[in-house]
């Protein structure tokens, strides 16, 4: 059981703000989707949770069971060892490495690398084009092939938590509805919690139990369920453009 609250949460990038109080929480299981244009805040929020950026002031809490873990107080790599794994916005894999060497090199965690062979199976059983490639260097497959990719390596690490950045850019929009399935997929099969951010307000809607949309560092919207936001029309034509 994991759960994440985040409170009044303040962070930018030397003495420029770009969050400014976000609150958010993802209960256990759920798939929620993190909406907003180009330039609003996303990949700050993801990577302050994943302990890349310290926020300025505000709360990241992860409670997992009975324990209560204050993720600002935590390296990136403890992060990781609570449960929390990035899948990061443009993949960042290791381009010159083969499909199966990025994915061993998610599973740096302890308790991730005892079950390294099992994970591998899970991945390749996710992604079977995964399991044809594996030999292949991760730079010279399709961005298809390296966003799933980015995914199974951050799974490799056993996570609670998945944190996944825009997996739908630079793709083809077939390629996006499959990626967007999959994700779909990973809380029933993994049990794993998502949060995703995401511009493409319409493939993202098909999977989010919720979703929250960020407007200039700030939560413009908070939806209750998905039809919510779905059914919200001042929201997709002010604040997405849709
Ligand atoms: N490394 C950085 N240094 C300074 N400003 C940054 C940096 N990364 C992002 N920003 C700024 O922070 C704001 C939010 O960016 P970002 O979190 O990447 O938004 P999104 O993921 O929603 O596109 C933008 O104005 C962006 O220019
Ligand atoms: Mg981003």
């Amino acid at each position: 059981m994991v759960e994440l609250v985040i409170k009044d949460l303040v962070a930018g990038y030397g003495n420029v703000s770009v969050l400014h109080k976000v609150s958010l929480n993802i209960a256990d299981g759920e798939t929620v989707a993190l909406l907003g244009t180009n330039g609003n805040g996303k990949s700050t929020l993801m990577w302050c949770i994943a302990g890349l950026i310290k926020p300025t002031s505000g709360s990241i809490t992860l409670r997992d069971g009975d324990t209560e873990i204050d993720l600002t107080a935590c390296t990136p790599k403890q992060i990781v060892q609570h449960g929390v794994s990035l899948v990061p916005e443009g993949r960042r894999l290791f381009p010159l490495l083969t499909v199966e060497d990025n994915l061993v090199l998610g599973a740096y965690r302890k308790e991730a690398r005892a079950k390294r062979e099992e994970s591998l199976d899970t991945c390749f059983s996710i992604f079977p084009r995964l399991a044809e490639r594996r030999k292949q260097q991760a730079g010279s497959m399709s961005g298809g092939e390296q966003q799933m990719l980015a995914v199974a390596r951050a799974l490799m690490s056993n996570p609670k938590l998945l944190l996944i950045d825009e997996p739908s850019v630079g793709l083809a929009p077939i390629l996006v509805s499959q990626m967007i399935e999959k994700i779909g997929e990973l809380p029933a099969s993994q049990g794993v919690t998502i949060l995703m951010a995401e511009q493409n307000f319409n493939q993202a809607i098909k999977i989010a139990d919720r979703g929250y949309i960020i407007v200039h560092g700030e939560i413009a919207f908070a939806s209750k369920d998905a039809a919510d936001l779905r059914d919200n029309d001042m929201v997709k034509t002010y604040y997405l453009g849709v």
